[in-house]
């Protein structure tokens, strides 16, 4: 055999054996996150997990950490980034650092309901948002939703100025926090898990959040007064470490990428009802809500509309319009 013949059949050689033992091989799949099991994205990543096991036996294994029980806000994504988990789903204000854009979806005031949600995700902006952390090797795989925010606090917030010298916790966003220093409130940016201890203490006498991080938190032990003000989205995507995805094999990935179109759906539907359902316990349970009637909710809009403007360079005027649009039924 000659030399250039020997170098080919070495090479062949090599590459049968990386394929075979990528083909053999368990991936196991560390999914962590910071709610509980029953909330859109907890019963989500349930959900991928049972499919993934029904369907991948042999070839994937997920394990579920939910309740920052192995990673919190403050580490998830360097947990990524460094491999120790393989999937996460934060939340979409907490990518500031790694994508500026992606703020959009904390603007006030800026989607109509959900379905304008949705419609943005799935135009072309929200896609391409999807891939624009792929150079720090984050590939998004998916939005969930989990739904629109509300303000809960120790007194009532009917008007934007009752919201005036209450510190608020608020996830790690520079809009989030501009939206309240426009209502002459304090945000305090906290990791998810210390903000029922800084309720408890009096830290913070405020949050906003959605019905289901409200009731499965238990925020109500701490406020007694929610203000329906729906005035902001919180929603997730789901992201893994582009390097590790795309070391599993093709077909595995694709069964991977079907599976997450199922659990995507059906967490995507279930949503809207369990906030509703969430907030219906919340109400029996002694919370006072209260609704704002339009000039209410256009006051609210008004004190906190500046942000817009604030952070238009930081998101991108053309990614603000495009959201805008998703309002607009075709
Ligand atoms: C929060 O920090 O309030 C949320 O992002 C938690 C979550 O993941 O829903």
């Amino acid at each position: 055999m000659n030399k250039s013949l020997r170098g080919l059949c070495a090479l062949l050689l090599l590459c049968t054996t990386a394929f075979a033992s990528a083909e053999d091989k368990t991936f196991l799949i560390k999914f962590s996150h910071v709610v509980a099991d029953d909330t859109p994205k907890g019963q989500g990543a349930l959900m991928f997990k049972k499919l993934v096991e029904e369907r991948l036996a042999g070839q994937v294994a997920v394990e579920i950490y939910p309740n920052s029980t192995l990673h919190g806000d403050a580490d998830e994504m360097q947990a990524l980034l460094d491999g120790k988990v393989q999937m996460l789903a934060p939340s979409l204000a907490k990518f500031s650092q790694y994508a500026p854009q992606l703020q959009v979806f904390d603007l006030p005031f800026l989607f109509d309901d959900l379905d304008a949600v949705n419609r943005f995700q799935k135009g072309a902006k929200g896609r391409q948002l999807l891939s624009s952390m792929e150079k720090q090797d984050i590939a998004g795989l998916a939005y969930w939703h989990n739904g629109m925010k509300q303000l809960t606090a120790k007194r009532t917030l009917q008007q934007p100025a009752d919201a005036k010298g209450l510190s608020f916790r608020i996830q790690a966003s520079s809009v989030i926090e501009s939206q309240f220093t426009q209502l002459g409130a304090t945000p305090v940016k906290l990791p998810f898990a210390a903000t029922t201890e800084a309720l408890r203490s009096g830290t913070v006498q405020g949050t906003e959040n959605t019905w289901s991080n409200i009731q499965s938190q238990g925020y109500a032990q701490y406020l007694t007064h929610a203000t329906q003000s729906d005035h902001g989205v919180l929603d997730y995507m789901l992201v893994t470490n582009s390097r590790f995805w795309y070391s599993m094999p093709h077909s595995v990935r694709m069964e991977l990428e079907a599976i997450i179109d199922e659990v995507t759906y059906a967490v995507n539907k279930a949503a809207d009802r369990q906030n509703q359902n969430d907030r219906a316990q919340l109400q029996a349970a002694g919370m006072q809500i209260t609704e704002l009637d339009a000039a209410a909710r256009n006051a609210w809009r008004d004190a906190m509309r500046p942000v817009w403007q604030q952070n238009e360079q930081l998101i991108g005027a053309d990614v603000i319009r495009a959201a805008e649009r998703a309002n607009r039924r075709h």
